[in-house]
């Protein structure tokens, strides 16, 4: 069992953007902009969190939304620095706990085929694979996975 370290997860605010976007840039080639973030910092039915260390420290964010009563993972990133102390499960966790709050079943997402730690901690955290998207990144050609999980298998019994 993962010894969570200590952290506090809490809805992402227009101040954290800075420290969101060096995150997203040392994560990957293909960015979300400043505006995309600051878009769905406003939008009703997202559900956009971030992740502190016991210092106060940034350390990772989640940005999703819901639709219907479906939670859509759009991105997710924990800085280098700070990977396998349990910060993504803490972030998915608590993203699923306020989507099932809000009247949401499921949760569903898109990762890439060559992406295997996100995919190791999606299956860590109950998810399926649903299907595959052919050739859907257009950068590079990768395949994109559909995976999925009931809200109640991805938050822990006892929350
Ligand atoms: C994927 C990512 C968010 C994981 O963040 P994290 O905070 O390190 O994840 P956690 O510590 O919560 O990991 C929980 C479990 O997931 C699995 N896991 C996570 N990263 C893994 C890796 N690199 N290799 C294998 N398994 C991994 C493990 O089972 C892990 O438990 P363990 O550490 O006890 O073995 C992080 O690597 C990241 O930001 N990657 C770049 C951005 C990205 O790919 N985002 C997802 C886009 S779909």
């Amino acid at each position: 069992m993962m010894n969570l370290s200590p952290a506090t997860v809490r809805p992402a605010l227009p101040g954290d953007l800075g420290a969101i976007l060096d995150i997203e840039k040392s994560c990957r080639t293909v960015t979300w902009s400043a505006g995309a973030f600051v878009a769905e910092l406003s939008g009703e039915r997202s559900i956009n969190l971030v992740a502190l260390d016991e210092n106060g420290t940034l350390c990772g964010f989640v940005f999703a939304a819901l639709a219907a009563d479906e939670l859509e993972i759009y991105t997710l990133a924990v800085d280098p620095k700070f990977r396998r102390r349990g910060f993504a499960t803490r972030l998915l966790r608590a993203a699923a706990e306020e989507a099932r709050r809000r009247g949401a079943a499921s949760v569903y997402l898109e990762v890439r085929s060559k992406n295997q730690p996100a995919q190791s901690l999606y299956l860590f955290l109950g998810f399926d694979i649903r299907w595959i998207r052919r050739k859907y990144y257009s950068d590079d050609g990768d395949d994109a996975i559909v995976m999925s999980a009931d809200l109640d298998t991805v938050v822990p019994l006892h929350s």
